[in-house]
């Protein structure tokens, strides 16, 4: 029930900060430490290589994802968008592992590469929000979410759920592999709670953002280095999907190969800068779309920020930025929707979990 809630992706959009608590509590032992079940530990361990396959956000928290368990387990990790999968199956590794990221554990192009993989003997591991789904049964294990059921069509909580999920695999692994480089993910997470729900205090702010930026805009671009750039992917789909404007997300340095032509007078650009190793570059790009008539509206992280800057950020750890920079963008396409009168969870032309191929 959304009780009070004007809509459900506003309700669950507020629930993020709770869902991180509900995580922490799911996958902490009876010592205390983040834990996961052995035989994942394992399949992870004897793997060369990791192939997560996923479609729209949650591809979108598997690109997150990889970074985490590159970065803290160092094995090599592939993405891949289901649909593509089965006519470009990429060549395999001896010992491949396969990670599947649905929220509704149901989405057809999703499984239609879980039976293909299982038919080549090769092992799954499915992260869902959604227990006795058909993903989580027919693979060889499951990571469940603790998100709660997700209503509107446009995912917001099941997103940060499953890249606070994909943070666990790779810590509580990494440790197992003997590679703990004191990096408390519990603490962390705490913090990004917090963070979360000051963020979620502040929704006047994202709502004058989407008042001024958006209301009758015809396009919008999101550009973002690193980890920035992965949420800029997942913020052009929350606002595509809900207010019909055509967004993009763009690496920052990929602008000038061509994209930049579209920057016309006026054009809103939102700039991610929560890196402090290409904070500078991408303030160069954005200084770039300036020039060419764009509006920008740069959100940045506190300690990188600077006068330029429309909203800065809680200061999180640096890996776990994407769970905190995506909830403004979530609030900004929320806005931008309900200004132009559309339908917020219920977009046209969508549904919740699509089960065609
Ligand atoms: O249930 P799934 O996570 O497998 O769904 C995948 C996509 O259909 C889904 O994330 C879709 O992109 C959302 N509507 C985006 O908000």
């Amino acid at each position: 029930e959304k009780g009070t809630y004007p809509h459900y992706m506003l309700k669950e959009i507020d629930e993020q900060p709770l869902v991180m608590r509900k995580i922490i509590q799911a996958y902490q032992n009876e010592k205390g430490d983040l834990d996961i079940a052995e035989d994942i530990i394992e399949a992870v361990k004897e793997c060369d290589r990791i192939y997560i396959v996923a479609c729209g956000t949650s591809y979108h928290a598997g690109l997150v994802g990889k970074q985490f368990i590159e970065n803290m387990a160092k094995i090599p990790v592939e993405v891949h968008v289901a649909s593509e999968f089965s006519y470009n199956m990429p060549l395999l590794s001896e010992k491949p592992l396969f990670i599947f990221i649905s929220q509704s554990g149901e989405t057809a192009d999703s499984r239609a590469v879980l039976v293909q993989v299982k038919e080549m003997g090769y092992k799954a591991l499915t992260i869902t929000n959604v227990p006795g789904s058909t993903l989580s049964r027919e693979a060889n294990f499951t990571m469940l979410l603790h998100a709660g059921p997700e209503i509107a069509v446009a995912s917001t909580k099941a997103y940060t759920a499953q890249i606070a999920v994909l943070a666990i695999l790779a810590n509580v692994t990494a440790q197992s592999r003997g590679l703990n480089d004191g990096f408390d993910l519990i603490h962390e997470l705490g913090i990004i709670a917090n963070a979360m729900e000051t963020l979620c205090d502040s929704k006047e702010e994202f709502e004058k953002i989407a008042s001024e930026f958006l209301p009758f805009t015809r396009n919008c671009f999101f550009i973002g280095r690193s980890f920035d750039y992965f949420v800029c992917l997942e913020g052009a789909l929350k606002l595509k999907e809900i207010s019909y404007i055509q967004a993009e997300g763009f690496a920052g340095g990929e602008l000038k190969h061509g994209t930049i032509a579209l920057i016309e007078d006026g054009t809103p650009v939102i700039a991610l800068a929560t890196q402090e190793n290409v904070n500078w570059s991408i303030r160069g790009n954005v200084k770039e779309v300036v020039a060419r008539g764009a509006n920008p509206c740069i959100i940045s992280m506190a300690g990188l920020e600077t006068n330029d800057d429309r909203f800065v950020l809680p200061a999180v750890n640096e890996l776990l930025t994407p769970l905190i920079s995506v909830i403004p963008l979530q609030l900004i396409a929320y806005y931008a929707s309900l200004h132009r009168g559309c339908d917020v969870d219920k977009p046209r032309n969508l549904a919740k979990s699509v089960t065609v191929e």
